[in-house]
């Protein structure tokens, strides 16, 4: 089979590490956790997993801002229990990928710390350090206007240097200047130390921020959000710093990488990850399905449209298509819980089976993230100031300057990141069976009813969905390597798509309407040829080929 890899047929599942499963009772996630629930990951018919940051970090950014890339956080366990944990994810055929963070660092980490003390520290040059420019007031201005993503201004003026430095995320995330060849020499020794532990491979986070624009120029016309955005973002640069850590580094493990890479279209994208030799990546995480209900963030809202969601799915499947490989996937540890936005917490398991074949069934690697296995929800908490991430915080700072409260707090329900750090839903008992202390952060309310242990003991239930789904996937060549066609891309409520493979076709059609609608084939295609492998309602009539819908109706068909 053409370019037939193993990431390409692996499955993945996302682990967001402070809220997965508490092993010694602490109230927070850890490895010991992890090392109870490996038969459980395993038993997903994943091939793998992805470990939000592990490393010691004073948690401004929840493990986003890391205060030392080769050791594993104390609350989280020891580099022992890791290693014995790779062990044992290895002995039931599970890679393991860590998060590689080095656009930006922990205030915190020594680098930092010893950069901010002057010319004669050999850290001097690790970071973005600029004087900035005193008007006429005497009042100190920034070296630029960029704005930062996560609070305010891109810049920090600190004391003890007497400079400002860049920061495009929160205060506390001083960006690295990569220009400099230690601090790449840096990124190499962190790469090497996990690879030859044992690890697989990397996620690598907002990788294509990492060059800056030389002079770091103002941004015109000003943005009112991610001000400078075109002075950072896929600078020719970062894919040569990347194409330098593949030649040191990556080609000489076996071993994948995927980059995180906001606001990328699947043109830039190809860049990095066409299949050849200037490839830098394996795959690239894309962002624009994820805004059918927002706008370029999900803190800035707009309706749900199905037909943005199919156009930016289809964009990227048939763009990468016989070029380049797809990262799949509807949830992660920086989004709202899926149901809530793009299915319906109403018809809970109906839509989240329909979206689980949405995507599994696409061509690419798909991931799956903690707790969307049993369809977890959104958190909804009373008061605006029980949130906990720096994202939500600035979000709903900045909401309040134009909304009313009770707007503001609606706005943060839908879209904080804090609902999928919700601790998550094992059992119907005491912290939902994450911990026997008090959890780190609210367990959402409806673990009684949402939980592992119930679907388990359900033949029906999501989780077991997910299961088949992940299983059939793996087993068939059509889905792993099939090509991808869609139907009626305009129309606004069925996800209509077709896999085609050396002569066996498979035709998944979603609904995403409450509504009884009648669904009718396209003229090529007479439903009675095929075989219902996947749906989510009993009784699947099919009258004058097509049918009336249930609410979030899943119908798919293989014609072989
Ligand atoms: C992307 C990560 O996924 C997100 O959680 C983090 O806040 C930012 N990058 C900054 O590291």
């Amino acid at each position: 089979m053409e370019g037939r890899q193993w990431y390409k047929e692996m499955a993945v599942y996302h682990i967001w590490p402070r809220s997965f499963c508490d092993g010694n009772g602490d109230g927070i996630g850890d490895l010991w956790g992890v090392l109870q629930k490996l038969d459980y990951i395993k038993s997903l018919h994943v091939d793998a997993i992805w470990f939000s940051p592990l490393y010691p970090s004073p948690n401004a950014d929840f493990g986003y801002d890391i205060s030392d890339y080769m050791d594993i956080h104390p609350d989280y366990g020891t580099l022992e229990v890791f290693q014995q944990l790779l062990e044992e994810a290895h002995k039931r055929g599970l890679r393991v990928f860590m998060d590689l963070v080095v656009n930006h660092s922990s205030d915190e980490h020594p680098w930092f710390q010893e950069s901010r003390k002057g010319p004669e520290s050999p850290y001097y040059d690790y970071y973005y350090w600029r004087p900035g420019h005193v008007g006429l007031t005497g009042r100190r201005h920034p070296p630029n206007n960029w704005t930062s993503l996560f609070e305010g201004g891109a810049w920090e003026y600190d004391e003890q240097r007497d400079e400002y430095y860049l920061h495009l995320f929160a205060r506390k995330q001083p960006d690295l200047n990569m220009d400099n060849p230690k601090v790449r020499e840096e990124v190499k020794r962190i790469m090497r130390f996990w690879l030859d532990m044992g690890v697989d491979g990397f996620r690598e986070d907002v990788i294509t921020f990492i060059s800056k624009a030389p002079g770091l120029p103002n941004a015109y016309p000003k943005l009112p959000a991610a001000n400078g955005l075109r002075h950072y973002s896929n600078r020719p640069a970062a894919y040569e710093y990347l194409k330098e850590f593949k030649r040191d580094v990556l080609d000489h493990y076996d071993c994948f990488t995927v980059g995180e890479s906001p606001m990328t279209t699947p043109e830039i994208a190809l860049r990095y990850v066409t299949e050849g030799p200037d490839q830098v990546l394996d795959e690239m995480i894309a962002f624009s399905h994820m805004e059918a209900d927002c706008f370029l963030t999900d803190m800035v809202q707009r309706p749900f449209s199905l037909v943005k969601m199919k156009k930016a799915f289809s964009d990227w499947q048939n763009k990468l298509q016989g070029k380049a490989w797809n990262a799949l996937y509807l949830e992660n540890h920086d989004h709202a819980r899926i149901i809530s936005r793009y299915g319906s917490e109403e018809h809970h398991t109906e839509s989240g089976k329909m979206l689980a074949a949405m995507y599994l069934l696409q061509r690419g690697t798909p991931f799956v993230y903690q707790g969307q296995e049993i369809g977890m929800l959104n958190l909804r908490l009373p008061s605006v100031d029980l949130y906990e991430d720096v994202m939500t915080k600035n979000g709903a700072r900045i909401a309040s300057r134009i909304l009313p409260k009770s707007r503001v707090l609606k706005l943060i329900q839908q879209t904080s990141r804090d609902s999928a750090r919700t601790p998550m839903q094992w059992t119907d008992g005491e912290n939902a069976g994450f911990s026997t202390a008090k959890p780190w952060f609210f367990v959402n309310e409806n673990y009684r009813q949402i939980n592992v242990q119930a679907q388990e003991a359900d033949p029906d239930s999501l989780l077991n969905f997910y299961r088949k789904l992940l299983k059939f996937r793996k087993e068939q060549p059509l889905v792993l390597y099939g090509t991808y066609r869609e139907y009626r891309p305009k129309d606004k409520h069925f996800y209509t798509y077709e896999r085609s493979y050396e002569g066996k076709k498979l035709l998944v059609i979603c609904s995403f309407s409450a509504e009884a609608l009648r669904w009718d084939a396209p003229e090529e295609i007479d439903l009675n040829q095929g075989t219902l492998v996947f749906s989510n309602y009993d009784m699947n009539f099919v009258i004058a080929n097509g049918f009336t819908t249930r609410p979030y109706e899943l119908r798919v068909y293989l014609f072989a």
